[in-house]
């Protein structure tokens, strides 16, 4: 754990270890990571959301280590791990450092994701709604969304803090190594947004704050803007399919107000 949180520090990651180990314990068998001197240099994990898709994520090199093709390494084992295992998609939020090599395996872009933050005291603290609940998982209502079965996922998630509007939609928040964390958020309007939105921002207040989007979601944006947030990093969503001619995951990002995290999608 030490090596790994070294890993995400020295890249300005988010991930704590409380992150790090819900990520091991989500894919037992498709983290992989390369040693040398007895400590971890390089790493990938690969989520499968059943057999739809594996979503890939925590591409690190010790900046010592890198241009030694251990990133590459590892990319053509999970790949090769995760067509093993018969599952349909593969999919990456991508940084800039990381899409050429990405690229080269064939991935191609999606669509933009960014991360938007608010310093400490930037903007408004948020009241809990009197129609925000405890969060209770409907299953079919995320798949339809996000186009794959990630239960497993949003309960590990979701002990760290959830809520929802009956019959709106749900949002989820947890703390970070430099900023809390809002997301995943799945909800039908801004305003039931707005609520699950006040409801982090009361769990969290006066802190530095991430909210990853999708920038073509105008309500998500705009939401974001009101409430003090200002776009940080471009990263661009990319997929591709383990098997020639695969059909595409059907997903909505319509009412992705905020994707769950760079390495779960
Ligand atoms: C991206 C990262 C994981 C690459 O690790 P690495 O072990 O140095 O990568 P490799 O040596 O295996 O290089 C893989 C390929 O990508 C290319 N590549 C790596 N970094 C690159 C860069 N910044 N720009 C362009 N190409 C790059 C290499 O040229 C190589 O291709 P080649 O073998 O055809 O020449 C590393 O730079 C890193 O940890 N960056 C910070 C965290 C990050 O952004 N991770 C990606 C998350 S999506």
């Amino acid at each position: 754990m030490p090596d790994l949180m070294e890993l995400s520090r020295r890249a300005g990651w988010n991930q704590t270890t409380a992150d790090w180990e819900r990520t091991l314990t989500l894919c037992p068998e498709s983290a992989f990571g390369i040693e040398e001197d007895g400590h971890v240099v390089s790493t990938t994990t690969a989520i499968r959301y059943a057999n739809d898709l594996a979503w890939i994520g925590m591409v690190l090199t010790h900046p010592e280590h890198r241009g030694k093709g251990n990133a590459k390494k590892l990319m053509d084992h999970t790949l090769k791990h995760v067509a093993a295992t018969g599952t349909r998609w593969v999919k990456l939020d991508a940084t800039a450092e990381g899409r050429p090599l990405y690229q080269k395996f064939g991935f191609v872009d999606e669509c933009p994701v960014e991360r938007w933050k608010r310093a400490a005291g930037k903007g408004p603290n948020g009241d809990r709604h009197p129609l925000v609940h405890d969060y209770v998982v409907d299953p079919s209502f995320d798949r339809a969304y996000f186009g794959a079965y990630r239960v497993p996922l949003l309960n590990a998630l979701a002990k760290q803090g959830a809520a929802f509007v009956v019959g709106y939609g749900y949002a989820m928040g947890r703390p970070g190594e430099v900023a809390a964390y809002f997301g995943p958020c799945v909800v039908g309007t801004r305003e039931a947004a707005r609520k699950l939105l006040e409801w982090f921002l009361s769990r969290f207040p006066n802190q530095d704050l991430y909210w990853d989007l999708f920038p073509e979601n105008s309500d998500a944006v705009q939401l974001a803007i009101d409430y003090g947030f200002e776009p940080a990093r471009h990263l661009t969503r990319m997929g591709m399919p383990t098997r020639k001619g695969e059909t595409p995951l059907l997903k909505n990002n319509s009412s992705v107000f905020a994707i769950a995290g760079f390495e779960y999608g």
